[in-house]
């Protein structure tokens, strides 16, 4: 998993939590690392699991709920850094259809080593969209964030909903549409 990841997440658990915070986790998570992130290093995504699992327990908040708001802080952090994906899409089911073909393509290109989940295309209509998210990390949530924040960026809002195909999350459909 790319450093950038890492950073950004330990800046906003800074920022939400404080730093003690940040400095609990990392000793709890007794990291190889030892937690010494650079945004351009790659790094085992079992550590950002760790981290993940350790923020939980401190916080009493669920997996799933804290990456559906890291990724809503990661957003703002893709619009900044890649403005031109942002450019050449004018909707947000053009832009979420794009994941797979065009976006993450681009973005392995930028860094061969990223470990990123596929998106199968199931069904799209103007304003629906029917995906398979399929990934050994089960991110889905972070996924979710993504999507919510992408429709605000067009300045709409969809529903969205997730049914498990895999109950380890590996293998999740997402429901998107357009409200
Ligand atoms: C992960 C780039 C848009 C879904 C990632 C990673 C990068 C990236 C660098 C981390 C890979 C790693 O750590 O090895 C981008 C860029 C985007 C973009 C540049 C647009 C400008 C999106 C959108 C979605 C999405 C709109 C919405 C579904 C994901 C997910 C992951 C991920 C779910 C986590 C990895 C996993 O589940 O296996 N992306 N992304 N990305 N991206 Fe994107």
């Amino acid at each position: 998993m790319k450093g950038i990841v890492f950073t950004e997440f330990l800046d906003l658990v800074e920022d939400k939590f404080g730093i003690e915070m940040v400095d609990r986790i990392i000793e709890q998570s007794e990291l190889q690392s030892g937690g010494a992130y650079t945004s351009v290093g790659t790094y085992d995504f079992s550590e950002m699991l760790k981290l993940l699992k350790n923020l939980s327990s401190n916080t009493g908040i669920a997996i799933d709920d804290l990456l559906l708001v890291y990724a809503e802080h990661f957003f703002s952090v893709l619009e900044k850094s890649y403005p031109l994906f942002f450019e050449m899409y004018s909707d947000p089911i053009e832009m979420l259809a794009s994941i797979e073909n065009h976006i993450h393509v681009e973005v392995i290109k930028i860094y061969p080593d990223a470990e990123l989940p596929t998106f199968e295309l199931v069904e799209k209509t103007d304003d629906s969209l029917i995906m398979i998210y399929k990934s050994s990390r089960a991110m889905h949530h972070f996924g979710l964030g993504l999507m919510n924040k992408t429709f605000q960026h067009f300045n709409t809002t969809a529903s969205i909903v997730l049914e498990k195909i895999k109950n380890d999350g590996t293998e999740v459909k997402f429901i998107i549409n357009k409200n």
